[in-house]
């Protein structure tokens, strides 16, 4: 059985004051949620919020880090500092990461490691364009970044995985996927999951939708078996309409 994972991604977005507003607003709306619920400020609200969320039912994640523990990395952040400020998820290789930062596959992969190194739980982000969509080239895409990201990784470490399903066309332009093109796609990431570890642990490895996700259209897309959850973007900023979402969730 899977329970149901709803992360909110702020992106680049909200400064401490609203940050703490934001988290206020939230925690008595979810406090009786079914599903697990994060939210994922940038790095300069991490520690506020998480002080905020101490004793909630909200986890903290973070949404990018190094592939290094410590060194000489300017600018960057790493697994190890990120565990010290409380999260126990970390988003990697989002779309907007590869698109705008040069992000790899490759480097998903080593973030990936990192993480499970330090304890953290990698949300691994995939999915296609619209130009790969209208290709008929989903499939070799997600393909190519699901093998990408757990390479190396063993079944143990895939249990403490997330993979976010996220088509690039659906982030951020109000066209979430259908919920029958979610469905596909997930299934298939379970496939390749079940190929590349068995069929157990594809089985417990939650997928979670991303793109367009609110409150009008969560039922429906978490209805879907191989739908476990939603990574939300736009919508997490508002505290009502992250809780709706948290709040449809089967
Ligand atoms: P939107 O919910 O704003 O489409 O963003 C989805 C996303 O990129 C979450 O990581």
């Amino acid at each position: 059985m899977r329970i149901a994972f709803i992360a909110g991604n702020w992106k680049l977005n909200k400064t401490r004051p609203e940050a703490r507003a934001l988290v206020e607003a939230l925690k008595p709306l979810v406090a009786n949620a079914k599903a697990e619920v994060a939210v994922c400020p940038p790095f300069t609200a991490l520690e506020t919020v998480g002080a905020l969320l101490t004793g909630s039912n909200i986890r903290l994640g973070a949404q990018n880090c190094c592939h290094e523990p410590s060194g000489a990395f300017t600018g960057e952040v790493s697994p190890p500092m990120l565990k010290d400020l409380g999260c126990d998820y970390c988003i990697v290789g989002h779309s907007e990461r590869r698109q705008y930062f040069g992000e790899t596959d490759e480097g998903v992969n080593k973030k990936a490691k990192a993480l499970l190194a330090a304890g953290i739980k990698p949300i691994l982000c995939v999915g296609e364009t619209l130009a790969q969509r209208e290709a008929n080239e989903t499939e070799k895409v997600v393909e190519r970044q699901v093998c990408g990201a757990y390479a190396g990784l063993s079944a143990a470490d895939a249990l403490q995985t997330v993979v976010a399903y996220e088509p690039v066309w659906a982030i951020g332009t109000g066209r979430n996927a259908t919920p029958q093109q979610a469905q596909d796609a997930h299934k298939f990431i379970r496939g390749l999951l079940a190929k590349l570890y068995d069929q157990a642990t594809a089985g417990a490895v939650r997928i979670q939708y991303g793109g367009s996700m609110k409150p009008s259209n969560a039922a429906e897309l978490l209805s879907q078996p191989d739908v476990d959850g939603g990574l939300i973007g736009g919508a997490s900023l508002k505290a009502e309409d992250f809780a709706g979402i948290v709040n449809a969730a089967p």
